[in-house]
């Protein structure tokens, strides 16, 4: 069904992650123009500065306007010192509750390099990594492994001998997210930059863990029986670490449990020039949670230095994924025009931030993609929107 409007709520939270999601703001406001699509953008504080000044994680009602949202948009969470009575990080319950608490079991972590993006290595910013040979998709297990709430400590006389954190690898988990990740190479019309083969690499460590050879079964069982076509293809994750550097163009579509995919997607984002490019999507049955990974950078906080680009990649995802799910090819057109303006701006080099080696500013970045998707519209008019409807 196609809904035509559409509640979204925008989670700022904390450090760099109001700024960004400003500019996401921006943004998703400037592809709205004259569009029929209407996103309803409600603002929800929480996070650990909210919590510090409020003692609660979110703001009354916001955790309930967020559930019933169509999607969510997140900036980040985290503040240096601010930790929940439980020893978690404030803020926490917006990112892990909220993964457990909607069941948005697939983190989907698109790793592309779009030309004209540099890569920092060592202190020079030059072009590592060809454009045509990085375009991955990981996916991360969202809900169990290392994050699963199975943690405890022995303490005895007052001192802490002993903590345990409880791997959980279940059935439900694994074939869920190892079908989502057969699905995307499935769907995709290319496969591997280096040989067009669509190809799902399990990167596992199941040399030595029990519950990663019962996730490599269950990738082959799944892959055997419902997804034939598609290659199957297999990394330890340690060696996978080196591979992924050094031959990107291999990888089309990655499947890994939840702590092996926080690790290895955040190296990924060194090969699409780093952690200022690379975005996530939550996504479960029912509920999408839309992310930059970079965090709340505590550093650069309030000094509109950071780079927004893995905020307006967030947005795409989440326009496909609304798009993909209440069948609104609107939203698909809208998305292809943000796609299309943040390559633009790439190539012309127009908005590099510092992390680019440029002195683009937060809002210079924000204002220059949305003056591309105001452009893109002018040239290519509303017709292709008619067109896709
Ligand atoms: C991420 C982050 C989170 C995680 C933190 C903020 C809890 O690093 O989204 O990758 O560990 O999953
Ligand atoms: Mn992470």
């Amino acid at each position: 069904m196609t809904k035509g409007e559409y509640d979204v709520v925008l989670l700022p939270g904390d450090g760099t992650g109001p700024e960004v999601v400003r500019e996401g703001r921006k943004v998703l406001e400037a592809l709205l123009e004259n569009s029929s699509s209407r996103l309803h953008l409600t603002e929800v504080q929480g996070g650990a500065q909210y919590y510090k000044a409020h003692g609660s994680e979110w703001e009354p009602g916001g955790r309930e306007r967020a559930v019933k949202a169509d999607a969510i948009l997140l900036g980040a969470v985290g503040w240096p010192g601010v930790n929940l009575p439980d020893g978690n990080i404030a803020g926490h319950g917006l990112v892990l509750g909220m993964r457990s608490g909607l069941d948005l079991y697939s983190n989907v972590r698109p790793c592309k390099l779009r030309p004209g993006v540099l890569h920092r290595i060592g202190k020079e910013f030059k072009q590592v990594w060809r454009p045509q040979d990085v375009d991955m998709t990981m996916f991360r297990e969202n809900t169990e492994g290392l994050y699963a709430p199975a943690h405890g400590e022995l303490t005895r006389g007052g001192t802490t001998e002993v903590v345990l954190d409880t791997r959980i690898i279940t059935l439900k988990g694994s074939e869920r997210i190892i079908r989502r990740a057969f699905e995307k190479a499935r769907a995709t019309p290319r496969g591997a930059p280096e040989d067009g083969a669509r190809r799902v690499t399990c990167v596992d460590k199941s040399n030595v863990l029990k519950g990663c050879q019962f996730f490599r079964a269950t990738f082959d069982r799944i892959g055997k029986e419902e997804f034939p076509e598609i290659e199957r293809d297999y990394a330890y994750v340690d060696a996978f670490t080196q591979w992924l550097i050094r031959q990107p163009e291999h990888y089309h579509v990655v499947v890994t449990t939840n702590m092996m995919g926080d690790i290895v997607t955040d190296l990924a984002s060194s090969l699409q020039g780093g952690m200022g490019f690379a975005a996530g999507g939550n996504i479960g049955d029912e509920h999408g949670m839309f992310e930059p990974v970079h965090g709340s950078a505590p550093k650069y906080a309030g000094k509109n230095q950071v780079n927004p680009i893995a905020t307006f990649e967030a947005v795409g995802m989440m326009l496909d994924w609304l798009g993909e799910r209440f069948h609104d090819r609107e939203l698909i057109a809208l998305r292809d025009r943000l796609e299309a303006s943040v390559t633009r701006v790439l190539a012309e080099g127009s908005a590099r931030t510092y992390d680019q080696g440029g002195n683009a500013t937060t809002s210079e970045a924000g204002d220059r993609v949305a003056a591309a998707v105001r452009e893109d519209r002018a040239a290519k008019g509303p017709g292709k929107l008619e067109m896709a409807a």
